[in-house]
């Protein structure tokens, strides 16, 4: 099966990390086609997946926009829809990972005549989506999907509480190769030496956006002691300088200087990863799936997460993890105490976790489950 890839984003953000691996398989029968130019690209050539960018310039249609900017921005979508039409005609199925890439590859799909499938890697609930980008998903994936892959249940049950088509949407979790977080803790030590790192760490990975809740850890480690210290892991990548500005004037109001270290966007996710003595995910809206919770089980830590959206798949309290209420800073804290002050337990909880993760999210059979998926899309839509 030859697959046209769609993504609207350049940027390494957890979309693009999942479309890479699933593209792996079919480096040799696929073309990743991307709306804009970024370090996914690189990522993709590095992997020898082959990749192709369609736009110099991002599509002017924000999350939050209205019917009106989306009109707007159709005389930028014209000839992107064009050239995602002559390219699907050498490919069997067009694959959109993103919602500018449904609307792209919807219209494209609809004029060559290819089924069209739609991984869903957010909840379309007012937290995160405009009311028009809303209606517009559901009612393209509704009309011109043959298939939509949900992240999670959670992304699953708002695409239907939004309007979507119980009957086209399936869940497949997102698939990780467990090798890849078997790195010696070694590394880890000398890395955490590098860094100048002490004590008790606890580490947070993800871009720098209000709603992944950073502040919150923050406000946590007030009410922790003195020696757990915080590593923020990930950049700003979608212009949220103001929050970044705002996180830092944080650490200086509560006197927090010592104890928190921001490294930006790193490639080394894993030994960073190891060198923390837990990992906190802190979320304010629900999360659709949450790659970092699943990274950090499998990099044998305990971790704790926001107990909302696709978070609550991952884990199960006291058994592979820890919950907290979004936004509860006196809960996490009580979690990091735990864990400081227990090391024993939250160890063994840990490693409970890493044994579950390697199996529920092994790539290679959520690969699989993809393939038998796309190629039952693929034979029915032949029938017809
Ligand atoms: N990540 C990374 N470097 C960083 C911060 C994050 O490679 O500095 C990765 C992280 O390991 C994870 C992904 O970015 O695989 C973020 O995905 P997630 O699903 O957690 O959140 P998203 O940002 O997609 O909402
Ligand atoms: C999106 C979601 C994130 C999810 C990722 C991969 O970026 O925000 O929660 O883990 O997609 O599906």
């Amino acid at each position: 099966m030859k697959i046209l890839f769609l993504d609207q984003s350049g940027k390494l953000g957890g979309a693009e990390l999942c479309l890479l691996d699933i593209a792996k398989p079919y480096r040799d029968r696929c073309l990743v086609a991307l709306l804009a130019d970024g370090p996914f690209r690189d990522l993709l050539e590095q992997h020898k997946i082959p990749v192709q960018v369609l736009s110099s310039e991002a599509i002017q249609v924000r999350k939050d926009s209205s019917w009106q900017q989306g009109f707007g921005s159709l005389a930028q979508l014209l000839p992107l829809i064009t050239k995602v039409v002559q390219l699907s005609r050498d490919y069997d199925l067009i694959y959109a990972n993103t919602q500018k890439a449904l609307v792209v590859g919807a219209l494209a799909a609809l004029i060559s005549r290819r089924p069209l499938v739609y991984h869903l890697h957010d909840i379309l609930s007012s937290d995160h989506f405009s009311s028009m980008n809303r209606r517009l998903a559901v009612t393209l994936a509704n009309c011109f999907a043959s298939l939509v892959i949900a992240n999670s249940e959670a992304s699953k049950t708002a695409f239907i509480a939004a309007g979507g088509r119980a009957d086209l949407i399936q869940v497949i979790y997102n698939g990780f190769e467990p090798q890849t977080y078997q790195s010696s803790s070694a590394d880890a030590v000398q890395l955490k030496q590098q860094l100048g790192l002490e004590g008790f760490v606890v580490g947070h990975f993800s871009r720098l956006s209000p709603w992944k809740g950073q502040h919150v850890l923050l406000e946590a480690l007030a009410h922790c002691p003195d020696d757990v210290t915080a590593l923020f892991v990930g950049d700003a990548l979608f212009g949220e300088h103001q929050y970044v500005e705002q996180l830092h004037q944080q650490v200086n109001a509560l006197g927090l200087e010592k104890r928190v270290r921001f490294l930006g966007f790193r490639s080394d996710v894993v030994t960073l990863m190891k060198l923390c003595d837990l990992i906190a995910h802190t979320s304010t809206a629900p999360e659709p799936f949450g790659r970092v919770i699943v990274e950090a089980m499998l990099c044998g830590k305990p971790v704790v997460a926001a107990k909302s959206g696709g978070a609550v798949e991952l884990i199960t309290p006291e058994v592979d993890g820890w919950l907290a209420s979004p936004g509860n800073s006196h809960q996490l804290a009580a979690v990091i105490n735990l864990c400081r002050n227990q090391p024993e337990r939250s160890s063994a909880i840990a490693h409970q976790a890493q044994i579950q993760a390697s199996q529920r999210f092994d790539l290679a059979s959520i690969n699989q489950q993809i393939a038998q998926l796309l190629g039952q899309t693929l034979a029915r839509v032949s029938q017809v």
